[in-house]
């Protein structure tokens, strides 16, 4: 049984519910918008990382535009939100697909658990809290994991590439966050860089996945996969290799940067 974590500091009052709750009708529809649909698409690039008849958890689910997808593919989802409205939305959206799936309408630090998952997704869920707050979720997001189990988050990426891009990717990051914060969705915070924080937790970096703004723009989104290093079913993993598309990603900005200095 994992328990409750003991009351900490203000994760519930930090995470801005009633906001959540007042969008949970617009909130795909206004994201998919601003980013090109890359933030669902990072979203459902786990897949390929789950198997049929895992228990997974989604934590912050929302309305559960990627856990359905999961559960498609037979996975055992549990679907977990402090948002009743969101929460609502992730049942119907079940409902209407005929899927089965768990409903749990809580804060994740006060959610209680049987068994630890298969593996716990968080995604554009860890970037709504200050930064010790966010360290206190991440930490309760790995304890609900099984040893050798995995944790998957999609969220913003730190920025790559080539200059230009950088600047681009810092100045979407800022705009977005700015106008969440203004909306009461999360505080004014820089770009979390959560592979920074699994050693500490007994997490190895699996694999890093980025995503483009309206395909040709920055880097902004990532989706990471780390394993829980502290058990029998751990294996080493390698660290991340390029796919072939982000091979020739880097090349072409090298390629297009190389065409820049020529010309000028
Ligand atoms: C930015 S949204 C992300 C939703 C979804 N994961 C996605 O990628 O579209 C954050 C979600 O976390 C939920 N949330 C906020 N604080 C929470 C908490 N303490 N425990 C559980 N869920 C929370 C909100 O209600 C909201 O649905």
């Amino acid at each position: 049984m994992i328990s409750p974590s003991e009351p900490t500091s203000n994760v519930h009052s930090e995470t801005a519910n009633r906001s959540y709750e007042r969008i949970s009708s617009k909130y795909d529809r206004t994201i998919g918008f601003f980013t090109g649909g890359q933030n669902l698409a990072s979203r459902l690039a786990q897949l390929d990382e789950l198997e049929a008849g895992d228990r997974v958890l989604y934590i912050g689910v929302g309305s559960g535009e990627d856990a359905i997808e999961a559960a498609k593919k037979g996975i055992h989802v549990t679907c977990l939100d402090l948002s009743a409205g969101m929460i609502e939305k992730a049942r119907e959206r079940f409902e209407r697909a005929q899927l089965p799936g768990e409903f749990v309408c809580a804060d994740i630090m006060q959610y209680a658990s049987e068994q630890p998952f298969d593996a716990v997704v968080a995604n554009f869920f860890l970037n709504i809290f200050t930064q010790p707050v966010m360290e206190q979720v991440l930490t309760r997001a790995v304890r609900l994991v099984r040893p050798g189990g995995k944790l998957l988050i999609a969220d913003f990426a730190p920025p790559c590439g080539r200059i230009t891009l950088r600047a681009l990717h810092q100045g979407f990051y800022r705009a977005s966050n700015v106008i969440y914060w203004a909306m009461g969705f999360c505080p004014l915070h820089p770009i979390y860089v959560y592979s920074d924080y699994f050693p500490r937790l007994g997490l190895d970096l699996q694999t890093t996945h980025r995503f483009r703004l309206f395909l040709k723009g920055p880097w902004v989104f990532q989706t990471t996969t780390a394993i829980k290093t502290d058990g029998a079913r751990y294996t080493p993993s390698s660290a991340h290799s390029p796919e072939p598309k982000e091979i020739a990603a880097a090349v072409r900005d090298a390629y297009d940067f190389a065409a820049a200095i020529a010309a000028s």
